[in-house]
């Protein structure tokens, strides 16, 4: 029996009791039966999740393009691998085959081998969502390099930060992005931050734009003309099983970025695992994940979940509302896409416009949706699931992140009944367990707690890039023994799973994660301001949008409020960017403190959210009277 594919609830019962009792076996057989070693692993499994210690197919050599590329090329060489569908709708759509990925990722690779990018390198990818950004990706792969995508909406001193932290040597970006009707000068960013960059010896500009843009003799070179003069051919390199193949930067609870570093071997299996089986992906079938590869659900279902299987994956470069808000529609119209996977913030940003947008389209392809990124509600699923899946798609609700490398809970497509705003079930070889405040494990249904994971899977992240300390504290000590999430969950009456949200410092605004503390510590360095704490509040179009509360130094109390607020959300934006700009910002006098100087976020939270009916215990405040105050000035 292969256990690659679940065809039913049965046999999904019998593949999830499998992978409880025989975790090694199960994905012993999935390993080995659905891709290709230069050499087979000693062992599946070994770990010590107290002191978060992983390594999964111990001592097997693989790589993840000869898995995503050049197996599929005897097969599905004519095949579309990447579709692009340009911001443009005027621009026409290019339909990348296996054997031109190929072409282009041997090309890439050898590129960066010429300008001295070697096996272990650290190669930071700022690019618009166009196909170089997949290529280079997997250029970065088939040389061993570890990529380092950073989402092109960052700022400057952001990129700057990620840069540093892992010491890329090169960084690839591009002239400047598209972005619905605007232009992003993103040479210009990556020039500003490489300033303060000393690792990164060489850049390589894709022209995207067009925009004139500085090119700094001995550093930056145009890429289109290497590429030109290199071989289409490249030997891939032989990587061990848990050699790293990307870090990708998290929110935190400090202002120091995250970098989760995911291996080779696992992350592969695991990707490909949850990919066919969540969207069911069948041959011929055209698949449509909208978020952006500066994301892990870019790196896992745009990029390598698809290629693994041998899918067609769209890779769409502009927004929803470009050029009108039918833009999605019209595109899984043109492409007859069968699946579509989006986020919670798109589909309520849609639901507040007319659906004629969708109806004008003819969405009968569609067999699958999906959502990802934060707790859908109950509103935006219905309204996903009558207008976009007629009734008759599914809508996959899948729980997951950055550090599990791939979906963990989610209904599986015609075989889980779905449940609006439920994740549902986990996947098979995923054990999820519900602590209370005491770290018990809660047993039975019809509960809530804290979100862990009891045994490891293939994909998790092995480390923090550089701070193996922060990696354990942060998942693995507050339940020793346990991956923690973050998140809290409650299990309904049949165990399905429903998240709840946050149980941390992280907020999630529009779907991306932001950590309250960077934030903070951008603001405060202002020069007006003394203090400032953030708080999320709901928003009905970005699920979550974030509340300063400011004390100003007596030198800013003079100052026009107005102006100083567009100050602070300039600074922000400069120092993080755009997406982690304040929607509410109150000045105050003093926060709410613990007798240890903490601040009671708790009880700001509730303000925020206009909420003034219980504020809990505020007896072990060291200032209860700030309170009464913050609470008859908000906003
Ligand atoms: C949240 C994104 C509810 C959750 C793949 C998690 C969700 C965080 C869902 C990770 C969902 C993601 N329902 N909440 N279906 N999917 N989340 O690292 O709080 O960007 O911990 O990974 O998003 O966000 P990240």
């Amino acid at each position: 029996m292969s256990y690659y594919k679940v065809h039913s609830l049965e046999q999904y019962f019998k593949h999830y009791n499998k992978s409880l009792r025989e975790p090694r076996k199960f994905w012993d057989r999935i390993a080995d039966e659905n891709f290709t070693w230069y050499q087979k692993w000693d062992k599946v499994v070994e770990f010590d999740m107290q002191e978060a210690e992983i390594k999964w197919f111990l001592n097997a050599k693989v790589n993840i393009t000869k898995n995503c590329i050049d197996r599929h090329l005897a097969k599905r060489g004519d095949k579309t691998a990447i579709l692009f569908e340009p911001n443009n709708p005027k621009e026409e759509a290019q339909h990348i085959s296996y054997n031109e990925l190929y072409d282009r990722v041997c090309k890439m690779a050898n590129v960066l081998r010429s300008q001295g990018v070697e096996k272990g390198d650290r190669v930071c990818i700022y690019l618009p969502m166009i196909p170089e950004l997949a290529v280079a990706v997997l250029a970065c792969a088939r040389i061993g390099a570890i990529h380092s995508v950073v989402f092109a909406g960052f700022s400057a001193s952001a990129v700057a930060s990620r840069v540093n932290d892992s010491e890329c040597k090169m960084v690839i970006t591009a002239d400047g992005g598209f972005r619905g009707n605007k232009t992003i000068a993103l040479k210009e960013i990556i020039d500003e931050a490489l300033e303060k960059c000393p690792t990164v010896e060489k850049t390589l500009v894709v022209k995207r734009t067009n925009t004139n843009v500085n090119m700094k003799e001995g550093r930056d070179l145009w890429l289109q003309p290497l590429l030109d003069k290199a071989d289409a051919n490249n030997v891939a390199e032989i990587m061990d099983a848990e050699d790293p193949l990307f870090i990708l930067y998290t929110s935190g609870s400090t202002g120091k970025p995250k970098g989760m570093l995911h291996t080779t071997a696992g992350y592969m299996v695991y990707s490909a695992y949850t990919f066919k089986n969540v969207f069911a992906y069948e041959e011929g079938d055209v698949y449509w994940c909208t978020a952006d590869i500066g994301w892990i659900t870019g790196h896992s279902y745009i990029v390598y979940g698809p290629l693994l299987n041998g899918a067609t994956t769209v890779l769409f470069e502009g927004v929803p509302s470009y050029p009108d808000f039918g833009r999605f529609w019209e595109v899984v119209d043109k492409h007859k896409v069968t699946q579509f996977y989006t986020a919670p913030t798109a589909i309520r940003a849609l639901a507040k416009e007319n659906w004629e947008w969708v109806n004008k389209y003819d969405l009968s392809s569609l067999k699958v949706i999906g959502s990802v990124g934060e707790p859908i509600n109950e509103e935006a699923w219905h309204w996903y699931n009558d207008h976009v899946g007629k009734k008759k798609s599914p809508i996959v609700d899948t729980w997951w992140q950055t550090e599990t490398g791939g979906i963990m809970i989610s209904p599986l497509p015609f075989i889980t009944p779905t449940k609006p705003t439920y994740a549902t079930l986990p996947l098979p070889g995923v054990q999820p367990v519900l602590m209370d405040d005491k770290r018990n494990e809660i047993e039975g249904n019809q509960v809530v707690g804290s979100l862990c994971i009891k045994f490891p899977w293939p994909g998790m992240a092995r480390t923090i890039w550089g701070d193996h300390q922060r990696f354990k504290e942060t998942y693995f000590s507050a339940y020793p023994g346990k991956y923690f999430t973050g998140d809290g969950a409650l299990r309904d009456e049949v165990g399905y799973y429903r998240i709840t949200g946050r149980v941390d410092d992280v907020v999630i605004v529009s779907g991306h994660n932001l950590g309250t503390a960077p934030i903070e510590d951008a603001i405060n360095e202002h020069p007006a301001v003394a203090e400032s704490a953030i708080v999320g509040f709901p928003h009905d179009v970005k699920g979550n949008a974030l509340y300063g509360f400011i004390i100003l130094k007596e030198s800013g109390e003079s100052r026009d409020r107005e102006n100083l607020k567009k100050e602070i959300n300039e600074h922000i934006s400069s120092h993080i960017g755009p997406i982690a700009k304040l929607d509410k910002i109150q000045f105050v006098t003093g926060l709410p403190k613990t007798r240890s100087g903490k601040i009671m976020r708790r009880i700001l939270r509730k303000i925020a959210e206009g909420d003034f009916s219980n504020f809990g215990d505020t007896t072990t405040l060291l200032n209860p009277e700030i309170v009464e105050e913050i609470k008859d000035n908000r906003i």
